[in-house]
């Protein structure tokens, strides 16, 4: 055999950053990174099980997985990841910011400052933060890449998280803007995630009547996603095999309502 198509999406040599990582989608994401011969840190608000996750994934993958507290909210605990990883891996390639999340608003007319605060703080400010603190590796790297997990409620009316939906949306913007100035140097892509069934729902207040309605969407697909459907798009973007990929915002989310003029 003397051509390989799958070697474009092999990160061996690559040392990965991801927020968030330790359950859920950050989890199957740094699962996905590691199985392809990356370095991973799981910077995650739980330490213990950034460790956990981290352990069994070096078991799996057989390669070095790690895993660190990090409230992404605090500047020091961001310098002190990316020292971190600098320090056991010898660089950053690739930022994979995924933490995010946000209450349900049950009077979305009566939303505080402090709640919109804390929803850029988290989703925002954290992954522009994290993004510079990051900088002067990425710099460094080849094929150096910043991926975010973003939302659909950042494109379409999600009135009931509005706080959630408008700092995800502006997440967007200033990621694209940041692969603009970037540009020629650290590649930048947004996934806009769709539902995936986690136990973020729960913890937003979300029913479970609703959670169940939302295990059955009419998408094109026909069914909720899987942490590892973000982790193969988050693949594609963050490994050589998207090279010619920047400033993008790409749908992940079951393809989308089904659209029907006449009826099932
Ligand atoms: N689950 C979905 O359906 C869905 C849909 C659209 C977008 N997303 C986005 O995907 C990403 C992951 O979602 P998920 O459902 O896996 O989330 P999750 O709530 O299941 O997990 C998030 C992880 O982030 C960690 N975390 C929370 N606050 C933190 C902080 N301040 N600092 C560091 N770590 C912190 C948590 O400990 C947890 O391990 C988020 O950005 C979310 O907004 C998820």
């Amino acid at each position: 055999m003397t051509f390989d198509a799958f070697s474009a999406f092999r990160m061996t040599g690559h040392t990965v950053i991801i927020t968030g990582g330790a359950q859920n989608i950050g989890a199957g994401i740094a699962r996905t990174l590691s199985g392809v011969g990356a370095k991973v840190m799981i910077a995650d608000l739980n330490g213990d099980m950034a460790k956990e996750t981290a352990a069994t994934i070096s078991k799996d993958t057989g390669n070095d997985c790690r895993g660190i507290k990090c409230d992404v909210t605090s500047l020091g605990d961001i310098n002190a990841v990316v020292d971190a990883t600098v320090t056991a891996f010898g660089g950053v390639s690739t930022l994979v910011n995924n933490v995010g999340w946000g209450g349900r608003h049950d009077d979305p007319a009566a939303i505080t400052e402090d709640d919109f605060i804390a929803s850029y703080k988290l989703n925002t400010i954290s992954a522009y933060r994290m993004s510079m603190a990051c900088l002067p590796h990425l710099l460094k790297a080849q094929n150096a890449t910043i991926t975010n997990s973003g939302s659909m409620s950042s494109a379409a009316p999600a009135y009931d998280i509005l706080a959630y939906g408008t700092a995800k949306a502006a997440l967007n913007q200033m990621m694209v803007s940041i692969a603009h100035m970037l540009a020629k140097r650290v590649r930048v892509n947004n996934v806009l995630i769709g539902t995936v069934m986690t136990a973020g729902y729960g913890d937003a207040g979300i029913d479970p009547e609703m959670q169940e309605r939302l295990s059955h969407p009419d998408n094109l697909t026909g069914r909720p996603g899987k942490p590892e459907d973000v982790a193969n798009a988050m693949l594609w973007l963050c490994s050589p095999a998207s090279g010619w990929v920047s400033g993008q915002t790409i749908n992940v989310h079951g393809g989308g309502n089904v659209v029907r003029l006449f009826g099932a």
